[in-house]
């Protein structure tokens, strides 16, 4: 049974996640930006490194990445809740399972920080390789979210 809801409310709540998620698509844009600097910068000739580093990319990556982290993980079970309220079910389709297997890749490429910053190779091409998944599948999630958005839409 769907939990009853103001139906106004319920409508409006359906608009949550995607503005939500639109938002956090260009936040990790730039959190992917300011990973690629600081692999610039890691790997720079000695004197261009004394410019970059003073941009503090790897600093910086690393705290906008956990509020990235942060954001998909309420966002994934945030559009969960919205659809159970809703309908009383969540829909085993595509956008739940690539969102479900968005937020798992992304947890597991947080996880080897500590490795990173000790300097590990290897955790970090595991890294990087499983965050640009990660936005690989954003950009799909955004357009099967943005048919769901119009299927609601559509059927008021
Ligand atoms: C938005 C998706 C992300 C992308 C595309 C990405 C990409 C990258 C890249 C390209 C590097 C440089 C690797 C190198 O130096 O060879 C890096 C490093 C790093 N990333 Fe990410 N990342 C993402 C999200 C995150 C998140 C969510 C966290 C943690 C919460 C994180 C933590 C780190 C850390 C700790 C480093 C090492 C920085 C250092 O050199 O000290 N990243 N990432
Ligand atoms: C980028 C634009 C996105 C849009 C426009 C969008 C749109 C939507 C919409 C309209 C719903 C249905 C909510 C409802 O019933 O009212 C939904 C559900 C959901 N979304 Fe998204 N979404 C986006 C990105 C994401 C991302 C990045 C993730 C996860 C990483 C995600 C995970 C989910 C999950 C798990 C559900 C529940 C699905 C179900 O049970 O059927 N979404 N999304």
């Amino acid at each position: 049974m769907p939990i009853a809801l103001p139906s106004s409310l319920a409508f409006g709540l359906n608009f949550l996640h995607p503005l939500l998620m639109w938002g956090l698509l260009a936040l990790s844009g730039y959190a992917m930006l300011l990973g690629i600097k600081a692999k610039k910068t890691r790997t720079a000739a000695a004197e261009d490194r004394k410019e970059l580093i003073k941009g503090q990319f790897a600093r910086r990556h690393y705290q906008l990445g956990s509020v990235v982290l942060a954001v998909m993980v309420l966002g994934t079970f945030g559009g969960m809740a919205v659809t159970y309220l809703n309908n009383g079910k969540l829909f085993v389709g595509p956008h739940l399972l690539v969102g479900i297997a968005m937020t798992s890749l992304i947890a597991l490429a947080s996880a080897l920080s500590p490795l990173m910053q000790q300097g590990n190779l290897i955790a970090r091409k595991v890294h990087v390789g499983l965050n640009m998944s990660v936005m690989t599948l954003f950009l799909w999630q955004a357009l099967s979210g943005m048919q769901i958005v119009n299927k609601i839409w559509t059927s008021r």
